[in-house]
């Protein structure tokens, strides 16, 4: 390991390896170049305004937000195409949703007739046409309307509120993002495509004229961008991809890691870093150790994360080490800053402006 960089960096910190960053980025933008599908890469794996930047840049036409507190955030940044892949139901966040409408193109999820009733109101007081997307639940069973008849419903209910445009559908199939076997990886996302591409011509066929559908994930992107009918991917942890996410798909590098310092042994193999949960999500399992794959954490507190060290791995005290998350997202909400580097030096710091933004 090349020791340079880590001297000017106080850890616990987070580590991009830009040329990696780079590649992640254009293998999904070159993806959806070749398969002729629009890409609107979901910024709630990075929070950086830097890193959207790449991905517009790149060929992305959008990005994709979870919350209202991002979506500002993007649009201080001079963004101005930006899908809430999301219900927006709450009042204030409702109310800041329409002042978004009035400076960039926003659209929103929507799933009840209850949400989108409310926001028809809000619209029409501030006299503002809102674009809205039907949230179609293909499985996952977080959000959405049930495909087919129930979307047709919810349809025709838009279409006599005043202020309200439905575009299109949205559709996340994120409960197959995790499945190894790609035969029946495929197989499954197919069948949510088709929900989604068949609910788009039953409404066709009652008199709609929709055309946008989005869709899918770093994980099942490769199928759904495929997928005749669908017209946007909006893909987020394949920028930085993590330890999780590398086990079922091949495509991309991890381009993020955690550098930590070992600041106490407290056995022959056993030491405790300054990493600890706080520093780090254990969401989808304990972080690995990039250079050292046979040590292995065993404990996450708030500022401690202790390991027992590998059978020829050897360390000593204040030496720093990488550790890949196990779930990327979650533990880049927790730091303020990127260290970028670049051929094993540090060239930049990129702020992570939409952090904790959850609300
Ligand atoms: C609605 C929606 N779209 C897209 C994504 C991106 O998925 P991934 O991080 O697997 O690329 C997510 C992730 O949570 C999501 O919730």
């Amino acid at each position: 390991m090349e020791l340079g960089w880590h001297e000017n960096v106080s850890t616990p910190a987070l580590v991009i390896d830009y040329n990696k960053l780079v590649k992640n980025i254009e293998t999904m933008a070159n993806f959806a170049k070749e398969n002729k599908v629009n890409l609107r890469p979901h910024i709630k794996t990075h929070k950086c305004p830097k890193v959207g930047q790449m991905q517009l840049e790149a060929g992305a036409i959008g990005i994709c937000v979870a919350t209202i507190g991002e979506a500002e955030v993007f649009t201080e940044k001079g963004f101005n195409d930006i899908l809430i892949a999301n219900e927006v139901v709450e009042i204030n966040k409702m109310k800041r949703l329409i002042e978004i409408n009035k400076k960039i193109l926003v659209r929103v999820c929507v799933d009840s007739k209850k949400n989108v009733n409310n926001l028809s109101k809000l619209a029409n007081k501030e006299n503002v046409k809102l674009e809205v997307l039907i949230d179609i639940d293909v499985g996952l069973g977080r959000t959405g309307v049930k495909p087919g008849e129930p979307v047709l419903e919810l349809a025709k209910f838009i279409k006599e509120l005043t202020n309200l445009e439905l575009v299109g559908f949205m559709g996340y199939e994120g409960h197959l993002t995790y499945l190894t076997d790609f035969e029946n990886k495929k197989q499954q996302t197919k069948l949510c495509m088709k929900m989604l591409v068949d609910t788009r011509d039953l409404l066709n066929e009652n008199g709609f004229e929709i055309e946008y559908i989005t869709t899918s994930g770093s994980g099942t992107y490769m199928i759904a961008g495929r997928y005749p009918g669908i017209t946007e991917i909006q893909p987020g942890t394949y920028p930085f991809f993590d330890e999780h996410m590398s086990k079922c798909v091949p495509d991309f590098e991890i381009a993020l890691t955690i550098l930590a310092t070992i600041n106490n042994q407290t056995g022959k193999k056993n030491f405790t870093l300054d990493m600890g949960s706080k520093a780090c999500s254990t969401a989808d399992g304990k972080p690995i150790f990039k250079d050292y794959p046979k040590s292995k954490m065993t404990l996450l507190t708030e500022e401690h994360g202790q390991f027992k060290a590998g059978k020829d791995d050897s360390f000593e005290i204040g030496q720093k080490v990488e550790l890949i998350p196990g779930h990327v997202c979650p533990t880049v909400n927790l730091y303020d800053f990127f260290n970028v580097i670049k051929d094993y030096e540090l060239i930049d710091k990129w702020e992570i402006s939409a952090r904790g933004k959850n609300y």
